[in-house]
């Protein structure tokens, strides 16, 4: 079997007021998914878009939209999301208390379940709930900017979420958010990531669509 790797670009990078021929040119590129960082001034310093960005995506693009929630009680949120045309929803579980349920919710609503760990959040928190996942996303920063670097323990912890999905049988996808670079991209994919998300890589270079290319080339230099 071929792997191939998802390249998920952010477009907390991208240049906003011409949003929407940068996620035109990254899709010609072959991008797979377009991921959205959805913050709320609380889980994480910062602020950014709501349901209106994505809808907005929604409309302009066929990609599936990977909605990355850094909210607390992220739970409010699902049913927004979901009628905005979010295919993917991730949220944090030390944003919310009764993390299983939401999971249910998320997928009752017709949207892959994903969750995200934080650094300093152990990979047990998600032990529980392997089955009701679709997706494992890793943060390779601490949530809340672009154009950081990359967290280096993070490559272990996606060797050990590696193993835990396997074990479990789980098909969930094994995503990696922050720091990805064309060197990063090859030690992730590597120690077991699948889904690559990338900011600054791909819309602070000179030819985004490019950028997609040489990323997923990076991660499995043999498919
Ligand atoms: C960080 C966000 C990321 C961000 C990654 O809080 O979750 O998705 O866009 O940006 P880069 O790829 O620049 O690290
Ligand atoms: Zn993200």
């Amino acid at each position: 079997m071929t792997r191939r790797v998802r390249i998920a670009p952010s477009v907390l990078s991208a240049d906003l007021i011409r949003l929407a021929e940068q996620v035109a040119a990254v899709e010609e590129a072959g991008a797979d998914w377009i991921h959205v960082d959805v913050m709320d001034g609380r889980f994480v310093p910062n602020l950014t878009f709501g349901a209106g960005l994505v809808a907005a995506l929604h409309r302009i693009t066929k990609l599936p939209l990977d909605v990355h929630l850094m909210v607390v009680e992220p739970e409010r949120y699902i049913a927004p999301f979901a009628e905005a045309g979010a295919a993917v929803f991730t949220f944090h579980p030390e944003a919310t208390v009764h993390v299983q349920r939401q999971l249910v919710a998320v997928r009752e609503r017709g949207m892959q379940a994903g969750l995200a760990l934080n650094p300093a959040s152990p990979l047990w928190l998600v032990e529980d709930v392997v089955d009701d996942l679709d997706l494992l996303l890793i943060m390779s920063v601490n949530p809340g900017f672009g154009g950081q670097a990359y967290w280096p323990a993070a490559t272990d912890k996606i060797r050990r979420a590696r193993q835990l999905l396997d074990a479990r049988r789980s098909q969930a996808a094994l995503e990696v958010d922050g720091g990805i670079t064309r060197d990063t991209a090859r030690t992730v994919c590597a120690a077991g990531a699948d889904t690559l998300v990338a900011g600054s890589a791909i819309f602070c270079a000179d030819d985004p669509g490019r950028a997609v290319r040489e990323l997923r080339q990076a991660g499995y230099p043999e498919a």
